[in-house]
């Protein structure tokens, strides 16, 4: 890619614009992000959410920041695995889906700190977290690798960076998810949250992302050890587990 341009989805926009395009996303499909979820992976989110809250060695006290957590699925499972004494930071860049993670996880009777925040200047304070997610994330970031060394700066030593995002999907099935992605998807889309092109962007997206090895080689250079991953669904989805040191 040249200077100063970058990828949206299958387009090719000035970095400048990357950010304003995905919020545009995110305001569009807030209201019915979870449904959506549910509808589009058949449930299959919920497990790797689940397999990527039990991967963490948490204690209780341990501080947590998730980043681009949305709607909050992450943030729930890391409040339960630190107990009360413990801090988990919801934060994402949009405010509409912030709004809707917020009001959701207070439903369910938890009060957590919530910030808005941008994963390329994260308000925080050098080693403070011990663990720090991203899940479904990263994909949308314009400077992939200046988020994920801020990713490094806020971590403890001995503290991990977990990232749950779609990944390349096994040679075979290849096609069946091609169909899938760009026929099924922006349809569900339309009929469901009126929104195909949120849908075609998320499908776009997911090809335009570096796939596991590409990755894992992005965290080492952000200054990660121990760098590894785990692919689930035949790789659709993979987890990149990584220390710092
Ligand atoms: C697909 S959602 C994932 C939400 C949640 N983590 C989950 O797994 O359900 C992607 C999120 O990334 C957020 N995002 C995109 N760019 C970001 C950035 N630079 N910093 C923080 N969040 C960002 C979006 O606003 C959106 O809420």
């Amino acid at each position: 890619m040249s200077d100063n341009k970058t990828h949206f989805g299958y387009q090719t926009v000035d970095e400048s614009e990357k950010a304003g395009k995905v919020a545009e996303v995110f305001h569009s499909v807030a209201k019915n992000y979870d449904i959506m979820n549910d509808v589009m992976s058949g449930g299959l989110h919920r497990v790797w959410k689940h397999f990527t809250i039990n991967t963490a060695r948490l204690r209780k006290g341990d501080k947590v920041l998730d980043i681009a957590g949305g709607t909050g699925d992450l943030s729930r499972g890391w409040a339960k695995r630190v107990g009360k004494e413990g801090e988990v930071w919801l934060t994402d860049i949009n405010s509409s889906m912030l709004t809707v993670g917020r009001d959701r996880l207070l439903n369910e009777g938890l009060i957590l700190p919530v910030s808005l925040a941008d994963a390329e200047k994260l308000p925080f304070p050098d080693n403070y977290f011990n663990l720090v997610s991203v899940a479904f994330g990263l994909r949308n970031m314009t400077h992939k690798d200046a988020a994920l060394k801020e990713m490094h700066r806020v971590l403890k030593p001995g503290g991990t960076l977990l990232v749950l995002e779609f990944s390349k999907v096994f040679k075979p099935l290849a096609p069946a998810y091609d169909l899938y992605s760009f026929k099924l998807l922006p349809l569900m889309g339309k009929m469901i949250a009126k929104d195909a092109d949120s849908y075609q962007y998320l499908a776009e997206s997911i090809r335009m992302h570096p796939d596991q090895e590409t990755l894992k080689q992005m965290m080492l250079d952000a200054g990660f050890d121990s760098v590894e991953y785990h692919n689930m669904t035949a790789g659709v989805v993979a987890l990149h587990k990584g220390v710092k040191f």
